[in-house]
């Protein structure tokens, strides 16, 4: 798929920019703080229903503005489609498909596909267990949007067995009236069944994305590898996810499992211990976790291969995502900039922001844009 329009209101520094595209390579050059990145920025919302940059819509919406209107037209073989996100901070965010009414925003996932390479992906080695979950997880939405339904479940469902444990915590410390368990083995039930969900996910998208990103790293750094995808599982002992093929019920079992040897110590602690929002995904580098121990450079070849493996994975599932690099190509070495620039040239779609056109490799000729002063302009 690829975007031929892009349209922001209110969003981030622009009061008002209309971008049409070109399928093929386009780059967005200009000097720093000129909003190159609001705009690729924009275009990841729409595929994920979040920045890679903040947690919270509020430093997307334009200051003194009171919401900012993000607006996509979207080619896919013959299907043109368009796609509007309205950002409401404090308040409900609305969507549109097509001009017609009111869709839930999670509605319009799927219709646009990224993969985004920025600076900040050094955090998926280097970073918080959350960045790593984060990372799976948006790109199980891009393969099965329909996961953003079940994603929601499970974190209503952990939000309200929280809020339990909390106050059975707070009524033994305080000598209270001890809780009804059996209203703790429903949440139990229905976490284990949310969970066993998002796990299953989880596990496939991992054994589909090892070999990609074994591939992926040795084409960035040839010899380097190799490397491997762990997943953590704060429901199954160490060095035990990987006993082969499981099933959602075997997965929901050992959910049920953990979360009644984890029990006593959720209440005096008042918080869910167990499940796929306490989980890790590890990276190995040879026989070490990258985390801690690989160079700042193989920490960046690791974050591109994830990167790269992921699109290898949604195009070979059939939907070829937009490529999106946001000021990746100053902050490597010249051979890893080739070597990343040609393979990603071939992309149905590939924007690259730079602060100087040199930054941008001869290989990714295509359409200049030059960003300056709230206006974006072809050249
Ligand atoms: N909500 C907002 N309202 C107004 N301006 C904003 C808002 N959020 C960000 N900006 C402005 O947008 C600019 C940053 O834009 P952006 O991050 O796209 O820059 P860039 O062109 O990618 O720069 P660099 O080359 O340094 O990466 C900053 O000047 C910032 O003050
Ligand atoms: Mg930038």
């Amino acid at each position: 798929m690829h975007v031929t329009h892009l349209s922001l209101a209110d969003f981030r520094s622009y009061a008002r920019v209309e971008v049409p595209l070109d399928p093929g390579v386009s780059a967005f050059v200009g000097a720093n703080g000129q909003g190159k990145t609001n705009l690729v920025e924009a275009v990841g919302y729409l595929a994920t229903l979040s920045s890679h940059r903040v947690s919270s819509d509020a430093p997307l919406v334009r200051m003194g503005a009171d919401r900012a209107v993000i607006r996509a037209a979207v080619t896919q073989g013959e299907r043109s489609q368009l796609v509007e996100l309205e950002l409401n901070p404090g308040k409900a965010n609305r969507a549109r498909i097509n001009r017609s009414s009111q869709v839930r925003p999670r509605d319009v996932l799927g219709i646009v596909r990224t993969v985004l390479f920025a600076p900040e992906d050094l955090a998926l080695v280097k970073g918080d267990p959350g960045e790593r979950r984060r990372f799976l997880d948006e790109l199980v939405t891009a393969r099965s949007p329909r996961m953003a339904g079940v994603r929601s479940d499970y974190d209503r469902v952990l939000k309200q067995r929280n809020t339990l444990l909390k106050s059975a915590a707070m009524a033994r410390r305080h000598g209270g009236r001890s809780m009804d368990m059996s209203t703790l083995d429903v949440w139990d039930q229905h976490l284990a069944r949310a969970g066993a969900e998002v796990l299953a996910r989880r596990l496939d998208l991992i054994s589909a994305l090892q070999p990609l990103t074994d591939k992926a790293y040795e084409a960035l750094a040839p010899g380097g590898g190799p490397i491997a995808l762990e997943y953590r599982s704060s429901s199954a002992p160490a060095g035990t996810e990987h006993a082969g093929p499981v099933t959602r019920e075997e997965l929901y079992e050992q959910l049920m499992g953990a979360l009644a040897e984890a029990r006593k110590q959720e209440i005096e602690r008042g918080v869910t211990l167990i499940g796929p929002h306490r989980d890790d995904l590890l990276l190995k580098l040879g026989q070490l976790p990258a985390k801690g121990y690989a160079s700042h450079g193989e920490s960046w070849s690791y974050a591109l291969a994830l990167r790269l493996a992921s699109y290898d994975l949604l195009r070979a599932e059939g939907n070829e995502p937009v490529l999106v690099l946001d000021d990746v190509f100053a902050e490597l070495d010249a051979r890893r900039r080739e070597r990343l620039a040609e393979l990603v040239a071939p992309g149905e779609q590939v924007l690259v922001t730079a602060a100087v056109d040199d930054d941008v490799p001869h290989v990714l000729a295509g359409a200049r844009y030059a960003v300056a002063d709230g206006q974006v302009e072809r050249v």
